[in-house]
C-alpha cells in the first residue's frame, strides 16, 4: 500500500495532498522518492524562507537540541530572549509574547486587545472581508470567508468585518466602542490582494479619531517576504500589533505578538500562557533565519531578484490574455488569471515547478528568499512554456 493510500485511511480527510511522495529537501529544490527533482517556488506555504537543508538553521538546532529542548515557563531561556531582542529591534516595538503558530498568535491578540479594550470600553473587533487569520474560533470570527466559517458557529462576541479596501465600510463601521481592526496588508490566502493606500490613510485617521488598535497580520507577509521586514513598510503606516509565524521558525512551529507601548503593560502574571509557545530550539532556529536575512544585503537581493520577476511576469502578461494582473511585493507574487488557476499549477509542477493556486484563480508564488537569477529564470521558463504548450489556458 501506497503511503498516500496508508495515510487516507488514518487521517481526517482535512488535506488534499499532492501525488509527489518527497524524500528530501535542498536550497530551493525538493527531491522525490522516485528520483524526480522539483524547484519549490512555494517555500512550504511561506515557511521555508532560507529554503531545505539550510547550514546555518541546522547548526543552531543540533547546538540547541544538546543544551535543552524544553524547560518550561518557570524558566528565563536563552534563544527566546535574544530572538526577542533581533526581532523587537528590528520591528521598533516594546514587548513580545511567542507562540505555536500563526493562528495562536491572533487568538492570543484578541485577549490582549480584549483585556486593553476593558477599562476603556472598546469592546468591538473586525477584520477584513477576504482575510485569512486562521483556523481556531477566535479567527474564524473575525474571517467572513464561508468555506472557513460554514457549520463552525456560533463565534465569537463582538466581530465583525469591514470590506478590504472599501473606505466607506470602514467610516460606517469603526467608533469609539472599536477595540481593534486587524488587517493583512497584503492578503496571501485571499489572492495576494495589496490593500490600497486610500484605505491605509483612511484607517490612520480612523485610528487617531477613535483610539483603536490597528494589528498588522505579517504571518505570511512578514520577515523579508516583500522585500521590507515587514508588508506594511510599503505604506506610511505604523500598527500597534504585529502578529507573526511562518518563517521566524526556520521550518519549527513558532509564531509571535510584538506590541508597542499602548498594549505593553496589559499583560501581567499568569493572565495568559502556553507550554509549547517559544521552544528554544524552535527560538534558536528563528535566530539563524534572522541573521541569515540581515546580513549579506538579503532584503537588497530580494529586491533586485524581484524587479526582475515582476518585469518578466508583466511581459508575459502583455502576450497572454489569460494573464489578468500581477500583482504583490518582493517575493509575495499573485498572478490573477481569467480562468481557475489549479490547472496551470498542476500543469507546471508536472515540468518540475511547484506553485500554488489561491482565491480560484490567482496562481500564487513565494519563492524561497534565497532565490536567485537562476531559480527565478526556471519559474519563468516553466510558466511560459505551461501557457504555450497547454492550449485550454489560453
Ligand atoms: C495571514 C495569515 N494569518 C494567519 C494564518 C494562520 O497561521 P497558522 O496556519 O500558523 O495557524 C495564516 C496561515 O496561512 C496566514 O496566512
Amino acid at each position: 500500500m501506497s503511503l498516500l493510500d496508508n495515510e487516507a485511511q488514518l487521517f481526517f480527510k482535512t488535506y488534499k495532498r499532492l501525488t509527489l511522495e518527497v524524500d528530501r529537501g535542498d536550497g530551493c529544490y525538493l527531491y522525490t522518492k522516485d528520483g524526480k527533482k522539483y524547484l519549490d517556488m512555494f517555500s512550504g506555504l511561506a515557511v521555508n524562507a532560507l529554503g531545505y537543508n539550510h547550514p546555518g538553521i541546522i547548526a543552531a538546532i543540533e547546538t540547541q537540541i544538546r543544551k535543552y529542548i524544553h524547560l518550561s515557563n518557570f524558566f528565563v531561556q536563552g534563544p527566546q530572549v535574544e530572538l526577542a531582542e533581533r526581532l523587537l529591534r528590528l520591528a521598533k516595538l516594546q514587548r513580545i509574547f511567542f507562540t505555536n503558530s500563526g493562528t495562536e498568535a491572533i487568538e492570543g491578540t484578541i485577549k490582549l486587545v480584549r483585556k486593553w479594550g476593558k477599562a476603556k470600553n472598546k469592546t468591538t473587533i473586525f477584520g477584513m472581508s477576504n482575510g485569512f487569520s486562521g483556523r481556531t474560533m477566535g479567527s474564524l470570527s473575525i474571517m467572513d470567508k464561508e468555506k472557513y466559517r460554514e457549520d463552525y458557529g456560533p463565534f465569537l462576541e463582538n466581530c465583525g468585518h469591514v470590506e478590504f479596501n472599501n473606505v466607506g465600510d470602514l467610516k460606517a463601521k469603526v467608533d469609539d466602542v472599536t477595540a481593534a481592526v486587524f488587517l493583512e496588508f497584503v492578503q496571501g490566502e485571499g489572492g495576494v490582494v495589496p490593500v490600497s493606500a486610500e484605505f491605509v490613510t483612511a484607517l490612520q485617521s480612523l485610528r487617531e479619531k477613535h483610539g483603536f488598535l490597528v494589528i498588522a497580520d505579517e504571518i505570511q507577509s512578514g520577515i523579508f517576504r516583500t522585500g521590507t521586514l515587514f508588508a506594511f513598510q510599503h505604506y506610511k503606516f505604523t500598527p500597534d500589533i504585529v502578529t507573526i509565524a511562518k518563517p521566524i521558525g526556520g521550518g519549527l512551529p513558532l509564531g509571535a505578538i510584538l506590541g508597542n507601548e499602548k498594549v505593553a503593560e496589559v499583560w501581567t502574571h499568569g493572565v495568559h500562557g502556553t507550554t509549547f509557545g517559544g521552544n528554544p530550539v524552535a527560538c534558536a532556529a528563528g535566530i539563524a533565519v534572522i541573521d541569515a536575512l540581515t546580513t549579506n544585503r538579503m532584503a537588497g537581493r530580494i529586491n533586485e531578484s524581484s524587479k526582475y520577476l515582476f518585469a518578466q511576469l508583466d511581459s508575459l502578461k502583455n502576450r497572454f490574455p489569460i494573464i489578468k494582473e500581477v500583482r504583490g511585493f518582493g517575493f509575495m507574487v499573485g498572478v490573477e488569471l481569467t480562468v481557475e488557476s489549479g490547472p496551470l499549477v498542476d500543469a507546471m509542477l508536472e515540468d518540475g515547478v511547484l506553485v500554488n493556486s489561491t482565491a480560484g484563480n490567482v496562481v500564487r508564488i513565494l519563492p524561497p528568499l534565497i532565490s536567485g537569477k537562476k531559480e527565478i529564470d526556471i519559474l519563468l521558463k516553466t510558466f511560459e512554456s505551461t501557457l504555450t504548450k497547454n492550449v485550454q489556458f489560453v
